[in-house]
């Protein structure tokens, strides 16, 4: 079925090749600066930049800027100049860099006991399973790393789920995904991909997948009349293909859907979750209740990958001893980092924060001129304007510029930039960020 979804596409994205291009003149560069780095005095950014190029896969295209530091909403770089942090490290440092009391729980735990496996007991892990079920509201949690293992997990579940307890025949369970997605950059998660740049070049894919149109209710009734479908898996907002906003009232429809057919309704809150958009989940902005919510990034503060599935017993339960799992998934160090992100989340009042913040933000962004930002959207602090290109200037050379006046935002599809900074800014320094976006803008 997914090989349909693949055969039906174009060929060969230039996209990744052309976000590629070098802001160095090229390997020569590279190399001699990275063969000149043995010495005791602190490296320049160019030949951190250099070092990477040589010794490190190609598969990022970072932002000319080589960090050291991090505390709250800003970031350092080695020559000590200061930045706002307007990514987050992709909403990873919901709760900003190094927070005291993260870090804190980290210290403590990593000398005490870090690693156990699953073969043994800890004492940790039941205290933060407690803690992260009564929270949400969900009979169980399954513990993992990263969030594309927490989607992988999910779609496991719902497969097991599909055999044992919907009676779906053997190998002939579907999934949903709608066009646009991200859930990482396994061979599963891209098997479900739209971007040329996630998925060409890694075939075969993944079978029992299918697609629909985000945000279009009427198509995905028809996906869901199928009898084999066992999950629709979607982001409430759509991160990584440009902060995406569906309609008010699209998760209240998708959950009326899933219920009347059968079919488990997964929320990948990895990027969305954890206070980012204004609430706690962000399906939480119409008040409904997934059968499977994954969660990652922010989990732990951006120290540490930890990642989760939440959902009840009839599904939880369907996976049993020896059938699912991972070496460090619920190590102590990661249950207490996380039991210490979740609280910080709470303690602050985070959500609250970025639900004020992003209004705050959204209303200075659309003073720009709309001819040049053509769009600005988002929720919460996970926000989003579209550039319009022109022969002088582009998302990139906006975020070059943005750099320069002292704010850290990166592009992405070309001409959309993310606006995500940590979730503990206030309202003196958000404004200040506003206006360093609007000077940029109108310098061009
Ligand atoms: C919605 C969503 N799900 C899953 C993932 C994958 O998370 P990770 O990179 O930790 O595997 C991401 C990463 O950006 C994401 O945005």
């Amino acid at each position: 079925m997914n090989g349909m979804i693949h055969a039906s596409r174009g060929s060969l994205s230039l996209a990744a090749h052309v976000l590629r291009r070098s802001f160095h003149s090229g390997k020569c560069l590279a190399s001699s600066a990275a063969s000149k780095l043995k010495t005791d005095r602190p490296l320049t950014p160019e030949e951190i930049y250099a070092r990477e190029e040589k010794y490190g896969a190609h598969n990022y295209h970072p932002l000319p800027v080589a960090l050291e530091r991090g505390e709250g909403i800003y970031v350092w770089d080695v020559e000590g100049n200061r930045f706002y942090d307007f990514l987050s490290a992709y909403s990873a440092v919901n709760q900003g860099h190094c927070h005291p009391k993260i870090i804190a729980a980290l210290n403590a735990q990593a000398s005490k006991l870090t690693l156990t496996s699953r073969a043994f007991y800890n004492e940790v892990l039941g205290a933060y399973e407690e803690y992260i079920t009564t929270m949400f509201g969900y009979d169980k949690v399954l513990p993992m790393n990263t969030g594309v293992e927490s989607g992988e997990t999910a779609c496991k579940l719902a497969r097991k789920w599909a055999y044992t307890v919907k009676g779906v025949p053997k190998n002939k369970a579907k999934i949903i995904f709608a066009n646009g997605n991200f859930w990482g950059r396994t061979l599963a998660a891209i098997s479900s991909s739209t971007d040329p740049s996630s998925y060409e070049g890694f075939g075969p894919y993944m079978p029992g997948f299918e697609l629909v149109p985000y945000n279009d209710i009427p198509s995905l009734e028809k996906a869901l009349q199928d009898p084999n479908v066992a999950a629709f898996m979607v982001e409430p907002i759509q991160g990584e293909a440009g902060v995406v906003v569906p309609d008010q009232g699209y998760l209240t429809k998708v959950r009326e859907l899933c219920t009347k057919y059968n079919v488990l309704f997964i929320a990948d809150e990895v990027q969305t979750g954890l206070a980012r958009t204004g609430r706690r989940l962000a399906v939480d902005h119409e008040d409904v209740r997934p059968d499977i919510v994954t969660l990652g990034k922010a989990l732990s503060g951006g120290v540490y990958p930890v990642s989760a599935v939440l959902c009840d017993d009839e599904v939880m339960l369907t996976i049993k001893p020896g059938e699912h799992g991972s070496t460090f998934g619920g190590n102590p160090v990661a249950c207490r980092v996380a039991i210490a992100a979740l609280q910080v989340l709470e303690d602050e009042k985070l959500a609250q924060n970025a639900q004020k913040m992003g209004e705050l933000l959204r209303t200075e962004l659309r003073k720009l001129p709309v001819d040049i930002v053509t769009t600005v959207r988002g929720k919460g602090l996970l926000n989003a304007i579209i550039i319009k290109e022109t022969k002088d200037y582009d998302a990139w050379k906006v975020c070059l510029r943005l750099r320069d006046n002292g704010l850290l935002a990166k592009p992405t599809h070309g001409d959309i930039i993310r606006f995500a900074p940590p979730l503990t800014i206030k309202e003196d320094e958000l404004r200040k960020c506003a206006d360093i976006i609007q000077r940029t803008i109108m310098s061009f």
